[in-house]
C-alpha cells in the first residue's frame, strides 16, 4: 500500500468537513433516525434498512426509523410515552436504563418476564426487514427461548413458527404473544383482587421463600396447559367471576406470579405478596399501553404458532419457511435450567430429563459439553438448510466465551476459533453460505464475552 501524504487542512477546510454530515451521506433527508441510535451496528442496520424498504414499508415496519418525511413510524409511535411505571423508590440508574432503552428493547409486551439472553427486539425487527420478509412470509426462531422474534414478527404483520426445547420457554412466549391482545378488563379485576390472586396461585403453586430456591413438582398440564383448558381454570373463573378468554388470563397471571416468585428468590427487599402486585400492576401497564397503541394504527397482527420441540429434528416441511432468525445457547457452562428449576417443576418438567435434550447442557465434562454442541448445531444448521426456500436467509446471533473455551480447548483465548465461525463453517456444508457478518459490542458481560456477531447465511 503507498501512503499517501496529505497538506495540513487549513481552519475553512476542517469547518467545511465537519459540515459534511456522514447521516446525509449514507441517509436520504426525508429519513430521521430514531434517537439513541448510538452504536455502528445500528447504523449499519438502519443502512441497510433504509435501502431494502419502501418508504411506507419503513413507516409501518421499519426499526430505526422515527419519521419519514412528515409521518411518524410505528416503531416511534409503539415505543414513545412513558417506558414503564416504575415504584417511587427505584434508583435513578434504573429509570435511566429504561429511558436509554425506550427504542431497543422496553416496548410492546418484550418487558415482561426478564430472559437471560434474550434478543434486542429492536435489532430483531431491522433482521426481519433485512432478510426481505414480507407481511404473508413466515419466519422460524428454532431456539425461540421468551419469544422475541414471534411477538416482533406478529406485531409486523408477518406469520412466524417458534420452537424451544423448554416447556417453560414455550409457556413464557406464548403468554407474552397473547398480553398483546389479553382482555384486560379481567387482568384489572384480578388486579384489585390481588391479594385473593396471590393466596389461590401460592395455595396451588407454592409460596417464594425470600432469599432462597424453592422447587415445585407438578403433574404436567396440571396448572397450566399451552392449548389445552387446564382444570384450574374454573376456580380463576370464579374468582374473576367474567366472561373471558380464560386461559389467556389465567397464563398471564400465571406468567406474573412466577416471574414474582423469582424476584422473591434473589431479593428480600419486598414481601412476596408486594412483589405480585407491583408486577402484576407493571404487566396491566405494559399491555394496556401496547393495546391502546394499536388500537389507533391500522394494524393485523399475523398468526405466531410456538411449539415445544427439538431444533435437531424440525417438525416442519421441507422449504416451507421464508426466513429464519435465531440464537442458540453461546455458553457450556451456564445452567438455565437452574435458573428455571422452579418454574419449570411448576409446569410438570422432569429437569433431567429435559437436561438431555438441551443444546450446550448435554455432557458430563466442558470437553463432552463441547463436542456434542457443535454436533448439536450441525444437526439444527442442517434441520435450518431443508426447511428453508431457495435463495432465502437464515441469520444466527452469536458470541463465543474466549476465555471458558480457551481452557476447555486447551488453547490461548486469542487463538479461539468463535462460535460464529463455527456455525458459519457448520452451515456451509450444508448449503447456507455467508454472506454478511455485523458485530456488535455487549455491554455488562465484559469478563466473558465482549462481542456478539450477526451472522446472516443465504440458501444455495
Ligand atoms: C439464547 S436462548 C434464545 C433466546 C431468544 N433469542 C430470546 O429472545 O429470548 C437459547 C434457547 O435455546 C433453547 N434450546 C436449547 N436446546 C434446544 C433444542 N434442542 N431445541 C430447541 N431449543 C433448544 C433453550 O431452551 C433456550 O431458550
Amino acid at each position: 500500500m503507498v501512503l499517501t501524504k496529505k497538506k495540513q487542512p487549513s481552519a475553512k477546510n476542517i469547518a467545511n468537513v465537519l459540515s459534511d454530515s456522514i447521516y446525509d451521506r449514507i441517509f436520504p433527508s426525508h429519513l430521521e433516525l430514531v434517537p439513541q441510535l448510538n452504536e455502528v451496528y445500528e447504523l449499519e442496520l438502519a443502512f441497510y434498512e433504509s435501502r431494502v424498504l419502501s418508504d411506507e414499508e419503513i413507516i409501518k415496519n421499519g426499526a430505526y426509523f422515527a419519521r419519514v418525511g412528515d409521518r411518524l413510524t410505528r416503531h416511534f409511535l409503539i415505543c414513545s410515552g412513558e417506558t414503564v411505571r416504575l415504584p417511587q423508590h427505584s434508583s435513578s440508574r434504573l429509570r435511566s436504563f429504561f429511558q436509554t432503552n425506550q427504542f431497543k428493547t422496553g416496548y410492546a409486551t418484550h418487558g415482561l418476564f426478564p430472559y437471560r439472553g434474550k434478543f434486542h427486539p429492536q435489532m430483531i425487527k431491522a433482521l426481519i426487514n433485512i432478510m426481505g420478509l414480507k407481511p404473508g412470509d413466515t419466519v422460524l426462531d428454532p431456539m425461540m427461548g421468551s419469544g422475541t422474534v414471534l411477538i416482533e414478527a406478529r406485531l409486523m404483520g408477518i406469520k412466524s413458527v417458534g420452537i424451544d426445547i423448554s416447556p417453560f420457554c414455550c409457556f413464557m412466549a406464548q403468554t407474552k404473544i397473547d398480553g398483546l391482545t389479553v382482555p384486560l378488563s379481567p387482568v384489572k379485576t384480578a388486579l384489585n383482587n390481588c391479594k385473593q390472586v396471590y393466596d389461590y396461585f401460592s395455595a396451588l403453586v407454592g409460596q417464594p421463600v425470600q432469599g432462597s430456591k424453592m422447587r415445585s413438582e407438578f403433574e404436567p398440564g396440571v396448572l397450566f396447559s399451552i392449548n389445552e383448558p387446564s382444570s384450574n381454570y374454573n376456580l380463576i373463573s370464579e374468582l374473576l367471576s367474567q366472561e373471558c378468554e380464560l386461559k389467556d388470563v389465567y397464563n398471564f397471571l400465571l406468567l406474573a406470579y412466577l416471574d414474582s416468585a423469582g424476584y422473591t428468590e434473589r431479593s428480600n427487599r419486598k414481601s412476596p405478596f408486594d412483589q405480585f402486585k407491583a408486577i402484576l400492576e407493571r404487566y396491566l401497564f405494559v399491555a394496556e399501553k401496547i393495546q391502546s397503541v394499536l388500537e389507533g394504527m391500522e394494524s393485523e397482527l399475523a398468526e405466531a404458532r410456538t411449539l415445544v420441540g427439538d431444533a435437531r429434528k424440525l417438525p416442519l416441511e421441507d422449504s416451507s419457511i421464508d426466513g429464519i432468525l435465531f440464537s442458540p445457547p453461546y455458553s457450556f457452562a451456564i445452567d438455565y435450567l437452574e435458573n428455571d428449576s422452579f418454574h419449570l417443576g411448576v409446569l410438570g418438567v422432569d429437569i433431567e430429563k429435559l437436561r438431555e435434550e438441551m443444546v450446550g447442557l448435554r455432557g458430563r465434562t466442558l470437553r463432552q459439553k463441547y463436542d456434542l454442541y457443535v454436533a448439536d448445531m450441525e444437526k439444527v444448521l442442517s434441520e435450518c438448510a431443508r426447511v428453508l426456500r431457495q435463495g432465502k436467509f437464515c441469520t444466527i446471533v452469536v458470541g463465543t466465551n474466549n476465555n471458558q473455551l480457551s481452557k476447555i480447548l486447551g488453547v490461548s483465548p486469542d487463538d479461539v476459533q468463535g462460535i460464529d465461525e463455527i456455525l458459519s463453517g457448520l452451515g456451509s456444508r450444508h448449503g447456507l453460505q455467508l454472506v454478511r457478518k455485523i458485530s456488535r459490542q455487549i455491554t455488562g458481560m465484559a469478563n466473558t464475552m465482549r462481542t456478539e456477531f450477526i451472522v446472516i447465511l443465504q440458501k444455495k
